[in-house]
């Protein structure tokens, strides 16, 4: 890959490399345009934190310090990371999707991730001089399958369409959460990037949740082994909201760069800076079982009913990092936990029983768009 980006048009160039170098067929989306699309943004000024009622802040040197405007440049990139990386851990599934009708989802999510990579990319490439070149190469340099995405959601393999759905369901839930907290930023462009962003945003959750209904519909799949995707993906959400108690996180907020998951309707202001995070993974952990309870609506009488595991369950990020945990919430030994992660997540077992139900077909009942 060239080194020096001098335009947009050079990173392009870089994108259809990298495109190639996944694996991705770009003629499967031959008609599709990428394009970075803005829309209105939430308001012309800026809506909480320090900076509250001032005029947005259209450009970076509008920014007040080196200090504020290194902070918004690292949340664009770490953004900008995970949707590059959810393409490459979903570049093996084209050829197994089990349906055209899956297959036309899993194209479309993956082309509108690289939109969201490429909208990314264009705003660190428009607005923030070398670095934000740098940072934009970056993007496309960093590999999932090699373990060098920013975030650890993003280095995991999905390895099946359960795969699929669960992380549409629940990891792109995730998406909508820190997109809608981007939504109200202080950083223009930022914020006007949010809008369509969030609009195409919809349409993954409702892959990964109808799919994942479609498949207790089918009543092929048995729903324990649908419980263990959960486990899997569900834990990795709740990291995905970071530290419990953040002072970067706080710092994002006085300064206006990204507000709370309920920021347009809050009446007041938060009542801990520092535990933005553990807040809106509250939120994201009861709309989880929501949707849980949804799906559980489906599952026939005799079987066991589905649920989201607890929070402090396989954690990697935050108070609960490292500790041993099940997925009901108890304190574990060392033996006993190793033992129970192997009976609690997919593994080789699950991928024994699943292949012939796989090679059979007809496991997810049929979708509509
Ligand atoms: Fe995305
Ligand atoms: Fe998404």
């Amino acid at each position: 890959m060239a080194q020096k980006i001098a335009t947009f048009d050079d990173w392009k160039d870089l994108f259809y490399a990298w495109q190639k170098d996944i694996g991705f067929d770009a003629s499967l989306v031959k008609d599709y345009k990428f394009d970075a699309i803005y829309g209105e943004g939430t308001s012309p000024e800026i809506e909480f934190g320090e900076f509250k009622g001032r005029k947005k802040f259209e450009k970076v040197l509008d920014i007040p310090t080196q200090d504020m405007r290194d902070s918004l440049l690292h949340l664009i990139f770490y953004q900008g990371d995970t949707e590059f990386g959810s393409s490459e851990q979903q570049r093996k599934l084209i050829d197994t999707a089990p349906s055209d009708y899956d297959r036309m989802c899993l194209l479309r999510v993956m082309r509108e991730e690289q939109r969201h990579g490429w909208q990314m990319c264009h705003v660190l490439i428009s607005n923030f001089g070398d670095s934000g070149k740098v940072e934009a190469r970056k993007l496309l340099e960093r590999r999932a399958y090699n373990g060098t995405r920013l975030l650890g959601a993003f280095n995991k393999n999905i390895d099946d369409f359960i795969d699929f759905v669960t992380y549409t369901c629940f990891i792109d839930r995730d998406g909508k959460y820190q997109l809608t907290m981007l939504h109200p930023s202080s950083f223009a462009p930022l914020s006007r990037s949010m809008g369509p962003m969030l609009k195409e945003e919809a349409f993954h959750l409702f892959t990964g949740q109808s799919g994942l209904s479609r498949i207790i519909k089918a009543g092929k799949v048995p729903v324990e082994i649908v419980q263990k995707y959960l486990n899997k993906w569900l834990s990795t959400g709740y990291d995905l909201f970071g530290k419990d108690c953040s002072s970067a996180a706080a710092r994002f907020y006085r300064w206006g760069f990204k507000g709370r998951f309920d920021e347009a309707t809050a009446s007041s202001p938060p009542k801990d800076l520092d535990r933005l995070n553990e807040e809106a993974r509250n939120l994201y952990y009861k709309e989880d079982c929501q949707i849980i309870d949804s799906l559980n609506a489906l599952v026939p009488e005799g079987k066991p009913k589905l649920c989201a595991p607890d929070p402090k369950f396989n954690r990697q990020i935050g108070d609960c990092a490292g500790k041993m945990y099940s997925v009901e919430g108890n304190p574990l030994s060392e033996a006993e936990y190793k033992e129970h992660l192997a009976k609690v997540l997919p593994g080789p077992v699950e991928a024994k029983i699943l292949a012939p139900i796989f090679k059979a077909g007809n496991w997810m009942a049929a979708g509509t768009a």
